[in-house]
This record gives C-alpha cells, sequence and structure tokens, in this order.
C-alpha cells in the first residue's frame, strides 16, 4: 500500500478505497476525495471549510501553528519593509516582483484607470447621506459591471488583465467618493502625480479651496508610509471568506465586477473585514483598563454574546505576523504624529489580560490583523465607518489576483458544495382547509 494514499473503508460494505495524498511545495498534504461518492456513495460533511481545501492556489501561503505569511513565497516582514503598495499587487497578479520598467507602467497604468464615468459617479446621489460606506462600495463596484460589460471577454488574458488594473484603480476613487458624499462634501478627482496612498489621502480629505496634498507634494511621508503598510498587510489572505466568495462567484463565469461585489459583502461581516470597526466600536464600550476584566469575563461566557474583537483566527494558532507588524506601527505611527490615544493603551492593556488568560490561552486566541489596524487608521484620520472600506481597497488586489489564478485554471468547475439534507422526508400536499 503506498505511503502517498489514504484508505477510507466503509464499515458497512466491507468496501475499502485508497485515495491520493496530494502535495504541496509547502505545508500539510491534501486527499483528493472527488471520486469518494462515486466509489463509496458517500459525501463530505465539513460546514466552514474547517479541512476542506477548495482549490490550488501558487498565490499566498499561511503557516498557522508558526505565525508565517507569504505572498508568491516572500516573507510578509519583507514585503511590508520594502515596497509600495503597487509593487506587491504586481506581484500577487503576476507572480513576479516587477523590475524598474515594469512597476512604472504599472503605476501609469493604476493611476490612468484611477478616474471613474461621470455616470458612475452620479450614483452616488441616490445613496441617503448616511449610507454605510460599504453599502455604497457593494452597489458602486458591482455596478462596474454595467459600464464594462460589452467589451468584457473573460475568456482573453488581456482582458481579464484590464479588469484587474481597472477594479485595483478605481477602488480608492469609489472608496473615497463614498466617504465624500457621506459627509455632503464634493467628489474629488483622483491625480495622476500622486502615488497610490497619496491619491487617496488626497480624495479623501482635500477641501475646495485647498489640495490636501499641494502641487510640492506635501504630506507626512510618515502618513502615507503607514497607509501604505496597512495596504500591503491586508491585500491577501489565501481562501478567506470574501476570497472564497470571489472564487465561487467567478467559478459560474460571473463578470469580475460582480465578483468583487460579492467579495465586499462577505468582507464587511464582524467576523472578516468588519472586525476593524468592531473593534474600535469595543475598546469605546469597554471605555477603560479598570473594565478590562469584567469584559474578558464577557467575552468568556458562552451565554453572553460579547466576543473579544480582533482576537482569534481561523489559521493562525499561535500569533498573526500582520499584527505584530501593526502593533509596533501603531508606536511608531502615534509617537510621530503626537497623538496620545487612550484607545491604543486600552488595547495594549486588553491584549496583555488577554493573554494571561487560561480561556484565550487554551483556545489559542491571538490578536488578529484586525486589533491594530483601527488604531493607525484613526491616526490618520480615517472615519471608523471607513475601516472595512480600507480593508476592500487592499484586499481588490488579492481578489483579482484569485479570480485570474482561477481564470488561468483550464477545466475549474462551478462550485456546487453538496449538502446533509435534515428536513421532512418526502409528504404529501395537505389542502389549507385541512392544516
Ligand atoms: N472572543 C472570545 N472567544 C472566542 C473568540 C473571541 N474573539 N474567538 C474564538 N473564540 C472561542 C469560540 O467561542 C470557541 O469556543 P468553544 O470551542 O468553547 O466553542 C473557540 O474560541 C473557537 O472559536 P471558533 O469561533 O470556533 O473559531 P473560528 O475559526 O470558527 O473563528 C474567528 C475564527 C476569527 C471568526 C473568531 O475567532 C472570531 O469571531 N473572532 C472575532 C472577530 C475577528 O476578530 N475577526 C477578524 C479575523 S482576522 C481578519 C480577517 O481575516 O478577516
Amino acid at each position: 500500500m503506498s505511503n502517498d494514499t489514504l484508505l477510507v473503508r466503509h464499515n458497512a460494505t466491507g468496501k475499502e478505497v485508497e485515495y491520493p495524498l496530494l502535495k504541496g511545495s509547502l505545508g500539510a498534504d491534501t486527499v483528493d476525495i472527488r471520486s469518494l461518492n462515486k466509489d463509496l456513495g458517500c459525501f463530505t460533511y465539513d460546514p466552514g471549510f474547517i479541512a476542506t481545501a477548495a482549490c490550488k492556489s501558487k498565490i499566498t501561503y499561511i503557516d498557522g501553528d508558526n505565525g508565517i505569511l507569504l505572498y508568491r513565497g516572500y516573507p510578509i516582514e519583507q514585503l511590508a519593509e520594502n515596497c509600495e503598495f503597487t509593487e506587491v499587487a504586481y506581484l500577487l497578479m503576476n507572480g513576479e516582483l516587477p523590475n524598474a520598467v515594469q512597476l512604472r507602467d504599472f503605476n501609469e497604468e493604476i493611476s490612468d484607470r484611477a478616474i471613474i464615468h461621470e455616470a458612475l459617479r452620479k450614483f452616488f446621489d441616490g445613496f441617503h447621506y448616511d449610507a454605510h460606506p460599504m453599502a455604497m462600495l457593494v452597489g458602486v463596484v458591482g455596478s462596474l459591471s454595467a459600464f464594462y460589460h460589452s467589451d468584457l471577454n473573460i475568456k482573453d488574458p488581456a482582458s481579464r488583465m484590464i479588469c484587474a488594473t481597472r477594479l485595483i484603480g478605481k477602488m480608492p476613487t469609489i472608496a473615497a467618493a463614498s466617504y465624500r458624499h457621506s459627509i455632503g462634501r464634493p467628489f474629488v478627482y483622483p491625480r495622476m502625480d500622486l502615488s497610490y496612498c497619496e491619491n487617496f489621502l488626497n480624495m479623501m480629505f482635500s477641501r475646495s479651496s485647498q489640495n490636501y496634498i499641494d502641487q510640492e507634494h506635501y504630506i507626512d511621508p510618515n502618513l502615507v508610509q503607514a497607509l501604505n503598510l496597512l495596504f500591503i498587510l491586508h491585500a491577501d489572505h489565501e481562501q478567506n471568506a470574501s476570497t472564497s466568495t470571489v472564487r465561487m462567484a467567478g467559478s459560474t463565469g460571473a463578470n469580475p465586477y460582480a465578483c468583487v461585489a460579492a467579495g465586499i459583502a462577505a468582507l464587511w461581516g464582524p467576523a472578516h473585514g468588519g472586525a476593524n470597526e468592531a473593534v474600535l466600536n469595543m475598546l469605546a464600550q469597554i471605555g477603560s483598563v479598570e473594565n478590562v476584566p469584567k469584559y474578558i469575563a464577557k467575552a468568556k461566557d458562552h451565554d453572553d454574546p460579547f466576543r473579544l474583537m480582533g482576537f482569534g483566527h481561523r489559521v493562525y494558532k499561535n500569533f498573526d505576523p500582520r499584527a505584530t507588524i501593526i502593533r509596533k506601527t501603531c508606536y511608531e505611527v502615534l509617537s510621530r504624529t503626537n497623538t496620545n490615544d487612550p484607545l491604543f493603551e486600552l488595547a495594549l492593556a486588553l491584549e496583555e489580560y488577554a493573554l494571561k488568560d487560561e480561556y484565550f490561552i487554551e483556545k489559542k486566541l491571538y490578536p488578529n490583523v484586525d486589533f491594530y489596524s483601527g488604531i493607525i487608521y484613526k491616526a490618520l484620520h480615517i472615519p471608523v465607518e471607513m475601516f472595512t472600506v480600507m480593508f476592500a481597497i487592499a484586499r481588490t488586489a488579492g481578489w483579482i489576483s484569485h479570480w485570474l489564478e482561477m481564470m488561468e485554471e483550464p477545466g475549474t468547475p462551478i462550485s456546487r458544495p453538496r449538502q446533509l439534507y435534515v428536513g421532512p422526508p418526502r409528504r404529501d400536499y395537505t389542502a389549507v382547509n385541512n392544516r
């Protein structure tokens, strides 16, 4: 019997089948059980995909036990230290880091695509002033398909690349427009002379009488660097809920703008990208360091709906390397911006208290990427409702890279899970008067 197989025995029939173990370049082996139903007449049951690999991918690798995160093989710490966000987006999409000419051309293309159609801009007028920016983002990104449908051929690699750069280019413009609409200020057009992060900050914070970033590009470079870092850390995270949603929608042949809008919707939930907004709200609710023990007790009580937001991860069971980088950056950003944020002190106290608590130790619950990211966004004057939008801008690079990868894979089947039916067995209709 081969070492590269897994033997499955159906005890009721005595039938045994060997299933191949697929080996990746890193990480655990994966059993190929695609013929299980044909062989043994049963399915696998794995709600939440806790033990299921839904695809092969070359993009991102996570070793949750050792706190390792690699984009295309490069450690996140090295990319965070050295790269600009668009360089990382190029890496995720193309598999290799760009050379200087490729990066210049990519940046130019991204800048060129940042402008949105005037008719799309008017969509914002249809939203109520207090609409959540994520609600606007889902709607407007999905609506891109109404503008770019006729020239889209998802079977053509060049056409797919145009969709990818268009989405990365337009996302900050749409995101900033949703913020501007929510505060009743006029839309700010993108500028080609600014970098990706500078341009976003300018579109967010310029006033009609004054550009946030002037012609001499005056802006505190530390703020741009902090934003760049957060975008890099959020750019991809293999088969998370929103990326899997993009892949699932994409598996039907749907257009990529609709697929990414589906990803944005999945990201919004507080268990996923909505956690960064939830963390700040939680810290405000806790209020002060004296209340930490009370809230830790609430988080441990299964009858209490309160959870420690920004804690825990499906894959990381030791530490989240992104949280380690962000915590360090928090110190730097707060000191450089002379911000004395009591919420940062509170977050540190909460982390320290939780990490000594038996419940959190036993369940391997550590701060995740979202625990400290909000503190930095707050220091950059990004409003709390925009936090998940910020995540979406960055994750667009990952979503679209996975969509590109899936489209390149020949014969990708439509995603169509099975179920364990536990409803009533067949029964006959009863007329309404007899019920
Ligand atoms: N506070 C208190 N208890 C927790 C927490 C928490 N934040 N997270 C997990 N637990 C407990 C949970 O109650 C369960 O206990 P038991 O085994 O007694 O039932 C155990 O730990 C395992 O948790 P789980 O919910 O089964 O784990 P999961 O892998 O399904 O969920 C998670 C992972 C991230 C959804 C969850 O930890 C969570 O809800 N955390 C808070 C929200 C959050 O910060 N989300 C951002 C994730 S990172 C950014 C991203 O990738 O989106």
